[in-house]
């Protein structure tokens, strides 16, 4: 590459840097800092990197560690050895002290992050409006926080009140944490990954401690398949005033195959018979393949098979500033009558 492209490279993430400057002094400690699609400006690397970036959340020590994502574009997978150099010559720039690097996330990430340059702690806990979230490097495949659903944390710490939530297809919680803060009196965090519920454990206990964790506290924590425990909690007569879905756009467990592209109508109508009247239904997928008109339509299919009313509170996605252009996130908060 020559000297005027190596230039504009840095170029290019410092200038994301600076536009989300406000947001980096707010002691957010969690950002995507670059989202490559909107920002890599056509750089034939760069385009198809995002970096995020993590800051530890205990006072007087403020160290930094990263995330580097690259998709596989047009048959691309590794980067470049000065795209690398770039990268990090950028992020000790700003303080970080290590990153990993995550190919192919779109496949599912075939392999674990890799280390990219600098030491790397075992895990790291950083701060979001308020709470402490467990960030990973080693050993995993995605950092544990979706930083693009940062928006729905904060509307939740906002809004939740005293509901009786349930929250699948929960990965490590956060959204479990986020309604806790914003008031919910219960919370049962429901995934299909063993270490997963564990994360969520922590992250709970991270920020409320271990009192009142158990099968009838304030928070329930289910190892198991959302498909298996919808219509078990409606047999044994658990009500909810919030239920959250957000499952992947595939997934195999032992007992079912789910899709998004059939399954989400049989989901939603089944997440609906948990949710007493005037209940939030509070649904996204994160999927390029499901458009937003047929994600509707399947949402309000279920709504009309179980005779339930959807009335609109507010709209889901990535938040435009850190990830500029995004798209594929999307959802609602629904108030179902
Ligand atoms: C897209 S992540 C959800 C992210 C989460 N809402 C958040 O904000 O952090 C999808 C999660 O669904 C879980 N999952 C996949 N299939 C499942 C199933 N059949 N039942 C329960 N959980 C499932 C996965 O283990 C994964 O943690």
């Amino acid at each position: 590459m020559n000297g005027a492209k190596a230039k504009s490279a840095a170029s290019m993430l410092e200038s994301a840097w600076r536009a989300r400057e406000a947001v980096l002094a707010s002691a957010v400690g969690a950002l995507r800092i670059f989202h490559g699609p909107a920002e890599g400006g056509g750089h034939s690397d760069l385009s198809r990197v995002a970096i995020e970036f993590f800051q530890s959340a205990f006072a007087g020590d403020a160290a930094a560690y990263a995330w580097v994502f690259a998709w596989e574009v047009g048959g691309k997978i590794a980067l470049t050895d000065e795209s690398r150099r770039e990268i990090e010559t950028f992020l000790r720039a700003k303080g970080v002290r290590g990153a990993v690097l995550l190919e192919r996330p779109e496949r599912g990430a075939p392999a674990d992050a890799c280390p990219l340059f600098g030491e790397l702690p075992e895990f790291l806990d950083v701060e979001e409006f308020g709470l402490k979230y467990r960030i990973r490097f080693v050993g995993t495949k995605h950092p544990g926080l979706f930083l693009d659903h940062a928006p729905l944390r904060e509307w939740l710490i906002l809004n939740a009140g005293p509901r009786r939530v349930l929250n699948t297809f929960s990965y490590t919680g956060s959204l479990s944490v986020a309604a806790r803060r914003g008031g919910a009196k219960r919370v049962v965090t429901l995934d299909l990954s063993r270490p997963t519920v564990a994360w969520a454990r922590e992250n709970w206990e991270l920020n409320f401690g271990a009192e009142g964790v158990g099968a009838e506290g304030a928070a329930d924590f289910i190892y198991g398949d959302v498909f298996e425990w919808l219509p078990k909690l409606a047999k044994r007569g658990d009500r909810f005033d919030a239920i959250i879905l957000d499952p992947p756009s595939f997934s195999r467990s032992p007992k079912k195959t789910f899709s998004t592209a059939k399954d989400l109508p049989g989901l939603h109508a089944a997440a609906l018979r948990l949710l007493d009247p005037g209940g939030l239904l509070i649904t996204s997928i994160n999927s390029a393949q499901i458009p937003h008109a047929q994600f509707r339509a399947d949402v309000e299919a279920a709504a009309r098979e179980t005779k339930r009313r959807l009335v609109e509170v507010a709209p889901l996605g990535a938040p435009s500033l850190t990830f500029p252009g995004a798209d594929y996130l999307k959802g609602w908060i629904f108030r179902a009558d």
